[in-house]
C-alpha cells in the first residue's frame, strides 16, 4: 500500500476532504435524477434514492472520522466510497442510454447533465484510486488534466444555467451563454497544451494557463453566487431548484480552491519535484 510521497497525515486529510466534498454532491446528484425522472418511473425513482441514502451515510461517516484516523482504517473506507462511486457512475450511464434512446420520453434531465454528474463520479472514484494507490500525478501533469475537467465541468454549468432560466429572463440568459463562450474557448485551449505536452510543461506556460482559467473561474462563481441569491429569494424566473443552484455555486469554489493550491506550487517554482500538491 504505498502511499507515494505524501505522507500518512497528509493521505487521511486529503481522503476525507475527497469524500467530504465529493459525497454530498453525489447525494444532490441523486436527488437532481430522481426529480427528473416521470411518475411512473418508480424503480429508477427508488434507485436514485437509494444512492442517496448511501452517499448521505458515507457523508455523515466522513465527518466523524478525524484526522488522527488509522490511515488503514480510511484505505478501507476510501476503498468502499470509490465502489459506490462506480456504481452511481453505473447507474447514470445506464440512464444516458435510456433517455439517449428515448425510452424516457418526457423526464426533463438533460442528457448532457446525465453525462455531465457521471463524469463527476468516474473524477471522484479516480480521486480515491489515485490516493489509495499513492499513484499521483506529477505537478505539471495534474495541473492540465484537472484544468481539462474542470473547465469543460464549468462550461457545462454556464449551459444549464442558461437553458434552466426562463426564457423571458433575457439579460441573465445572455450572461449565461457568454460564460458558455468564454469556458468552451478555455476547453480548447487547454487541450491545446496538453497535446503540446511535454514541451509545454514549462513554469511561465503553466503559470499563465492557471492565472487566466482563475479569472474566468472566479468570474463565473460569482455569477453563480448571485443567481443562487436571487433564486433564493425568489427574485428571479427559472426551473432551477435552488440546491443545484447552490451545488454548482460549491463546484466552482472546490475548482478555485484546486486553482489556488497550482498557483502556491508554481509560485515555489517545484515543478520538477515528482509531487501532486492538491
Ligand atoms: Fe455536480
Ligand atoms: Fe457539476
Amino acid at each position: 500500500m504505498g502511499k507515494g510521497e505524501i505522507g500518512l497525515n497528509e493521505f487521511v486529510a486529503r481522503s476525507l476532504d475527497e469524500i467530504r466534498f465529493w459525497s454530498r454532491i453525489m447525494k444532490e446528484h441523486s436527488l437532481f435524477l430522481g426529480l427528473g425522472f416521470r411518475c411512473e418511473d418508480t424503480q429508477l425513482k427508488e434507485e436514485a434514492n437509494r444512492f442517496y441514502k448511501i452517499f448521505e451515510d458515507i457523508e455523515r461517516r466522513a465527518h466523524e472520522f478525524q484526522v488522527n484516523t488509522d490511515p488503514q482504517t480510511i484505505q478501507a473506507f476510501n476503498t468502499e466510497v470509490s465502489i459506490a462511486a462506480t456504481q452511481i457512475w453505473a447507474f447514470k450511464r445506464r440512464v444516458l442510454g435510456l433517455i439517449l434512446r428515448c425510452k424516457l420520453p418526457g423526464q426533463t434531465n438533460f442528457p448532457l447533465l446525465v453525462d455531465h454528474v457521471s463524469r463527476e463520479a468516474n473524477y471522484f472514484r479516480n480521486r480515491l484510486i489515485e490516493l489509495n494507490t499513492g499513484n499521483l500525478e506529477p505537478l505539471p501533469d495534474a495541473i492540465i488534466d484537472e484544468n481539462v475537467f474542470f473547465l469543460k465541468i464549468m462550461a457545462d454549468h454556464a449551459k444549464f444555467i442558461g437553458h434552466l432560466l426562463d426564457p423571458s429572463e433575457r439579460k441573465l440568459v445572455e450572461q449565461a451563454r457568454e460564460f458558455s463562450q468564454d469556458f468552451d474557448m478555455l476547453v480548447f485551449q487547454a487541450t491545446d497544451l496538453s497535446s503540446m505536452r511535454p514541451q509545454s510543461q514549462t513554469v511561465p506556460l503553466l503559470s499563465q494557463f492557471v492565472d487566466e482559467n482563475k479569472v474566468s473561474v472566479q468570474s463565473l462563481r460569482d455569477f453563480k453566487k448571485t443567481a443562487r441569491d436571487l433564486i433564493n429569494e425568489c427574485r428571479i424566473k427559472s426551473i432551477i431548484h435552488p440546491l443545484l443552484a447552490d451545488h454548482v455555486f460549491r463546484e466552482a469554489e472546490r475548482f478555485l480552491f484546486i486553482l489556488d493550491m497550482f498557483e502556491r506550487s508554481l509560485s515555489g517554482a517545484r515543478v520538477d519535484k515528482k509531487e501532486i500538491l492538491h
